[in-house]
């Protein structure tokens, strides 16, 4: 026993002596930026990916081990990863647009930042990185020029001459902005223009799809190269999904869905629009969506879940186009339907709870249908709270809210002056785009074209402050709990800091909460979505 003891402590006593307090800091290959270090450090590396973070959220503890193991690999090929506290390094956060965590940032430099947009996995870290790396333009020759243009779903190249400095200059910017979305090719060999038919210079979209490929042939300037992208690499008649609803819903035209639960549904119906998607081409788009995995998204479109369901987006203003689900779909049906929608002779559908009878409680409950005589009413100034039935935070908020309500509500002059109104935002079509859940806006009396919105800490007291400081009415309702006995305003103290403590985690956890269910983390929600119908409800709102 005795010698095991000692050859132990010998062991031991080894170990301390590898593992100095200076190899201990050393062992993460991640670099801990500051203020001070962080310009130097991106400045110095042509190429850094960065997460800023927070120690108490707990995406961030998920990630941290594979960032480690990324940071291992891919110090090996030159590519640093870089991480800041941001509760210790507020100012640095920022400036640099940090909402939630963690963020997670590719850097070129300190003034050329984009959104890291890969999965949170050491390998789909390292392999996006190493395609970072690259450069963005490959330079394609006959040998290589034909596998190229089968390398994905999309490929874009370019033909021009050697000596074309500004159509190169032109097409590496875009291929750089876009160099997330699609592969980018390009040659200056003539033959290989010849065989792909265009006069340089002339960039050509190839696709596994649709009509396989479609040649640009106009000005090679940014902002058209970029639009010719976009519009041709959109199938004629594409699919929504977590990968392509995002896209969708930034291409700035209306999304026409065809709901279908079985292929054959698919195939017909796909056939059937096909010519109106020729037709409408950069103007609607057109798309199936699996209503077995995400059919309830069919009800932020008004639509039962009844299949095959059809139904048109107006993706600007958020309004909604359901086909009657009474009717048949046919390819002469929806065609009449698409043309009349892009006469504008078809009225959006405005989902609505039935208008109460009559407002019981402090807090006015809005719904669509009165939403403009309640919200809007000029001589108000009116708070309102946009919430859905599922989300936490707003059902922490519900008493405090009532408390507000009160202060107004149980004076004659203040009721004359300020309503405090809450809508379910699931179950009402407002017209608003809603980004997270409680959104709070104060639409003050004479402006209601600029409401205000809010985004101080939920306490009956700041609610109260900021109605009176953003109302026209100015309307003072707040009165302040009378002092307590010396002894127990100490404990009251006390507890107040924890709850202002508690307050404040809540708030930070919230903007996490509203960062991570953006777009990108749409493959997460709409996995959970098919397998839950409670989580679907909460999905479809992001979807
Ligand atoms: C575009 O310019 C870069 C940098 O000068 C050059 O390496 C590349 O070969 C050019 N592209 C073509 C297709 O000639």
């Amino acid at each position: 026993m005795k010698g095991f003891k000692e050859l132990s402590a010998v062991a031991l006593s080894l170990l301390a002596c590898t593992v100095s307090a200076e190899d201990a800091e050393k062992a993460s290959d991640v670099h801990v930026l500051k203020k001070d270090t962080f310009e130097a450090f991106v400045k110095e590396n042509p190429l850094v990916l960065a997460e800023f973070y927070a120690p108490w959220c707990g995406h961030c503890k998920a990630l941290a081990p594979e960032y480690e193991d990324a940071a291992t690999k891919l110090k090996e090929k030159g590519i640093p990863l870089a991480k800041i506290d941001c509760t210790e390094e507020a100012e640095l956060c920022e400036k640099q647009g940090v909402q939630g965590y963690p963020t997670v940032k590719v850097f070129r430099g300190p003034e050329n930042a984009s959104p890291y947009a890969g999965q949170r996995k050491s390998d789909a870290i390292v392999s996006y990185m190493v395609k970072q790396s690259l450069p963005a333009v490959s330079i394609l020759n006959k040998d290589t020029h034909d596998d190229f243009t089968k390398a994905d779903k999309v490929v874009l190249v370019a033909y021009f001459a050697a000596d074309d400095k500004d159509t190169n200059a032109t097409y590496t910017q875009v291929a750089e902005s876009l160099r997330d979305s699609y592969l980018f090719g390009a040659t200056s060999d003539p033959a290989l223009a010849k065989v792909a038919g265009v006069e340089t210079p002339a960039l050509v979209l190839y696709k596994s799809f649709d009509e396989g490929k479609t040649t640009y042939d106009g000005k090679f300037e940014v902002e058209k190269l970029v639009e010719f992208a976009k519009i041709s690499s959109t199938p004629l008649v594409g699919e929504v999904g977590p990968e392509t609803y995002a896209g969708y819903m930034d291409a700035g035209i209306p999304l026409a869905y065809i709901f279908v639960d079985n292929d054959e549904d698919k195939e017909k119906l796909t056939q059937a629009v096909k010519p109106l998607a020729e037709k409408f081409k950069g103007k609607i788009n057109f798309a199936t969506i699996d209503a077995k995995a995400f059919g309830a998204h069919a009800q932020n479109l008004n639509l039962e879940q009844k299949w095959p369901a059809f139904a048109i987006q107006e993706t600007l203003k958020n309004q909604k186009f359901p086909f009657d689900q009474d009717k048949e779909l046919t390819a002469a049906s929806i065609a009449k339907f698409v043309e009349e929608f892009s006469e504008g002779k078809i009225a959006p559908s405005i989902k609505s709870e039935p208008i109460p009878e009559k407002q019981e409680g402090p807090v006015h409950v809005v719904v669509a249908h009165n939403y403009d005589d309640i919200v809007l009413d000029n001589d108000k100034d009116v708070l309102i709270e946009f919430y859905a039935p599922w989300c936490g935070h707003c059902k922490n908020l519900a008493p405090k809210y009532e408390e507000l309500g009160k202060l107004y509500f149980d004076n004659k002059d203040f009721a004359s002056k300020v309503v405090i109104a809450k809508v379910d935002a699931t179950a009402n079509d407002v017209p608003i785009e809603i980004q997270g859940f409680p959104t709070i806006k104060l639409f003050p009396a004479g402006s209601k074209g600029s409401p205000v919105d809010y985004a101080g800490s939920r306490t009956v007291e700041d609610l109260a402050n900021f109605v009176k400081e953003h109302g026209t009415h100015k309307v003072d309702a707040y009165v302040p709990p009378t002092p307590e006995p010396e002894e127990e305003a100490a404990g009251e103290k006390l507890g107040e800091a924890a709850a202002a403590a508690s307050k404040v985690a809540e708030k930070a956890e919230e903007k996490v909460e509203s960062a991570t269910t953006k777009a990108k983390e749409a493959t997460e929600t709409a996995k959970k979505a098919a397998s839950s119908a409670a989580a679907a409800e909460e999905k479809h709102d992001e979807l």
